[in-house]
């Protein structure tokens, strides 16, 4: 099996990228699958806190690999020999996303739908295909929306200019945050609509 990267990227923080990212090597953690997330947001590296904080409330076994990545090298070599690589990356793109993109199957780009989000992550997308990341290697993720129709609007805003936007959507929603105090993935919070809405969010995202 030939070793699948995915990476989330931003420019702006606070977007939900690790907690797109926890959920989505969990996802793809399946049974005979060795999926490792390399956290690149030093010396945040939320995604290990996420990890610690499951083990602290007692959580089932997280059925991936969680490292901490200072720097490309590290994640070339603590990603070796795994069949998925989820990289969780750092806000601020720098030389190092454009690395991480380049070598990406699948970039997915978490948005919060106010322009002062939307503005500076469409930047980074453009910025990664006049760099000859193609277009359609890349998928926005509508994300902490408040309302639908702030959702709709932004949606607009990217399919105007043509970029893939996931059809579902990651809607604000404390029970996502407080799944997190708990290490918990988005996809294994109890309230049964947030459950059903993540799962189709991390669907849809396994089959780019
Ligand atoms: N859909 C959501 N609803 C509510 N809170 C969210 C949601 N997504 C993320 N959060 C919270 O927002 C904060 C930032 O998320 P995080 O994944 O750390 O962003 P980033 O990695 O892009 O900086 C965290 O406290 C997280 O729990
Ligand atoms: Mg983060």
């Amino acid at each position: 099996m030939a070793q699948k990267v995915w990476l989330v990227a931003s420019q702006k923080g606070g977007v939900s990228k690790s907690v797109i990212a926890y959920a989505l090597a969990e996802n793809l953690a399946i049974p005979g699958t060795r999926v490792v997330l390399c956290d690149t947001d030093y010396p945040q590296f939320s995604t290990l806190t996420l990890a610690e904080l499951r083990v602290q409330h007692g959580g089932d076994k997280l059925p991936f690999t969680v490292v901490p990545c200072k720097d490309t090298g590290e994640v070339g070599r603590k990603s070796k020999g795994f069949n998925h690589v989820v990289i969780d990356g750092a806000p601020h793109a720098s030389q190092d996303t454009f690395h991480y993109a380049n070598h990406a199957d699948v970039v997915i780009l978490p948005t919060r739908t106010a322009i002062l989000d939307l503005t500076p992550n469409l930047e980074l997308a453009r910025s990664l295909e006049a760099r000859g990341i193609p277009r359609d290697r890349m998928v926005f993720v509508l994300t902490q929306s408040p309302s639908k129709s702030e959702t709709a609007t932004a949606r607009t805003i990217l399919q105007y200019e043509g970029w893939a936007v996931l059809e579902q959507d990651l809607h604000f929603a404390t029970s996502y945050s407080t799944a997190g105090d708990r290490g918990r993935t988005i996809s294994e919070v109890r309230h049964p609509g947030l459950k059903y809405k993540a799962g189709r969010l991390l669907e849809q995202l396994l089959r780019r």
